[in-house]
């Protein structure tokens, strides 16, 4: 314990308060927290020597400094970014169970808008589509839009994203960014068509938005949005500017300062002028989705292709605003790592390929970017009414790691589990039911194999030799429960097996596994079974 009563393993919490914390409070240390006099005092050898490597406050600053930079984000590097909150104004409840859309429901969020070609310095008035990312902090956990400004995109296949985005990266050769060598640019665009409809937004007026309160945000993407009755339909998320459109002439945008969309969010948050977004959804039933393929050949899981609104009208829930800055923008904007992967209950993903394919790409390049325990930073953490627990552990940077809870799924320290409300085996009935019945559900044909090597392949003197090696390895199990019930399963191999371990243990185990509850599987679903147990 430290000298105050605190336990050590608490202390971290002062360091995430640093956020609030005032300058004249501070006091001048090394990273071990030892106060040190001056910032710029070297230790040196005599007036004009060389410095003596005992200085660890020089070293302890300057190898900081040598590993300030993570990497940029490869896509969307430069950005803005600030904090506020949403407000569900009309409950969504007939078409999602998720809670945070019913009405009155609100939450923390934090957006970061960005170009997308540019690198971390890059001129913010680009002729490029804009990035819009919100993270909601919803009391089910954070759910991540991962938007454009388009309602439209590039590919409808994910395997061209690399190359097309490396069109607008910097030539291998000549090292020149495609602002001076549009080559690339309209080589790839002139060889894949699909991409005109977000070209021609690209070309047009909104392809420089005067700042980015001034753009909407579009999902593109088709999701699934699931009720309490298990019904679903397929949803388009848009968020529109109650400040209007405003963009830039390729004239304009050239007198502007590279930091333009920036100074612009900032200045108006820090001003009071809050900027604001309404929250609405188009939705399809699978039926409609279908009549739209045959009809007009528009597929739901292809982002080159809008709905049309007048078929399918916005349906306005809510809205949201921003109204904080960030304190470090480093800490709270930079480390965000926001993921199409993060959906709360009641949000599911369509079979739209590209945006299956960003599932697996942003949690992967977060791991690579910030680090394996990302979700651990303030900024990312979830802010959920319930303690979060899980069994990811350890790894670099390990702030948060759980305790002394057992590493693995136990039945000594059991944890909860909360139950969905809805069966998603309705939504997915395509996979999700077969992996349940197929991956959890204990068979009898899962003791035949076992059966035979007991009586068939192992003699006499490896049966002996087996009994003593389970005795003995169980002599120092702690719970005679976990005994029982091991012995309830050599029982479905063989009664002689599970008989004999019973002598050589001195513990009575259960007559089968039927009946048994097994913490947190699906053991026992199988409806036909005799070994069927209660789960
Ligand atoms: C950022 C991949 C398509 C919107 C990123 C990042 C990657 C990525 C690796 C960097 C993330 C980070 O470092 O935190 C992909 C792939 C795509 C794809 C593989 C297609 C196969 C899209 C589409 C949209 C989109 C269709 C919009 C509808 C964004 C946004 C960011 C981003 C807004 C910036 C997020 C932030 O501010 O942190 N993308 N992307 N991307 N992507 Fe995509």
């Amino acid at each position: 314990h430290a000298a105050d009563g605190k336990r050590n393993g608490d202390l971290y919490r002062d360091y995430v308060d640093d956020r609030n914390a005032k300058s004249q409070d501070t006091l001048y240390c090394t990273s071990n927290g030892v106060p040190y006099p001056h910032p710029y005092e070297v230790q040196r050898v005599g007036e004009n020597g060389p410095l003596l490597l005992q200085d660890f406050h020089l070293i302890d600053l300057i190898s900081h400094f040598d590993r300030e930079r993570i990497p940029e984000r490869v896509v969307h590097a430069k950005g803005s970014g600030a904090h506020g909150y949403f407000k569900c104004t009309d409950n969504l409840g007939d078409l999602c169970f998720a809670e945070v859309f019913k009405q009155g429901k609100t939450c923390p969020i934090t957006i970061r808008f960005s170009t997308v070609g540019g690198e971390s310095g890059s001129h913010d008035c680009a002729r490029d589509p804009r990035g819009f990312a919100v993270k909601f902090r919803t009391e089910e956990g954070n759910w991540d839009l991962v938007f454009n400004n388009t309602p439209v995109f590039f590919l409808r296949d994910p395997a061209k994203f690399p190359h097309f985005i490396h069109t607008q990266k910097r030539d291998p050769a000549t090292h020149l960014g495609s602002g001076d060598d549009s080559t690339m640019f309209w080589d790839y665009l002139s060889q894949n068509p699909e991409s005109i409809h977000q070209v021609m937004i690209l070309m047009g007026d909104r392809g420089i938005p005067d700042g980015y309160r001034f753009m909407h945000g579009y999902g593109g993407h088709t999701m699934k949005l699931v009720n309490k009755e298990g019904e679903w339909v397929y949803a388009q998320f848009h968020m529109k500017s109650k400040q209007g459109i405003k963009f830039l002439t390729e004239q304009e945008a050239a007198t502007k300062s590279p930091d333009h969309s920036q100074k612009d969010l900032y200045y108006a948050i820090e001003n009071g002028d809050y900027p604001g977004w309404d929250f609405c959804v188009q939705t399809m039933t699978p039926k409609e989705a279908e009549e739209l393929w045959e009809k007009q050949k528009i597929n739901v899981f292809d982002l080159t292709h809008i709905w049309p609104q007048k078929q399918f009208p916005l349906r306005k829930f809510g809205e949201f605003y921003l109204n904080e800055n960030a304190k470090n923008y480093f800490a709270e904007i930079e480390q965000i790592t926001f993921n199409p992967a993060h959906m709360i209950p009641g949000i599911e993903p369509s079979a739209d390929p590209v945006l299956q394919s960003r599932l697996f790409s942003y949690p992967d390049t977060h791991r690579h970017r910030v680090g394996a325990n990302y979700q651990q930073l303030p900024v990312n953490a979830p802010r959920v009414p319930y303690r979060m627990a899980n069994f990811q552990r350890d790894g670099q940077m390990a702030f948060y790691n759980q305790g002394p809870r057992p590493g693995y799924l136990s039945s000594i320290e059991p944890i909860s589990f909360r139950h969905r409300s809805v069966d998603l085996n309705k939504v997915h009935n395509n996979f999700i039911g077969d992996a349940i019945t197929f991956l959890s559900e204990i068979r009898p044909e899962d003791f035949n194999a076992p059966r035979t090597l007991w009586e068939r392949v192992f003699d006499d003197g490896a049966r002996e030799r087996f009994i003593g090696n389970v005795s003995g390895h169980m002599s120092t199990c702690r719970d005679k429960e976990i005994i029982k019930r091991q012995i309830a399963i050599f029982r479905e191999v063989s009664e002689d097996l599970a008989s004999r371990l019973e002598k050589a243990t001195g513990v009575k185990g259960y007559d089968g596994i039927s009946g048994l509850r097994f913490n947190g599987t699906h053991n026992g679903m199988a409806k036909d079974s005799s070994l069927r147990a209660a789960n």
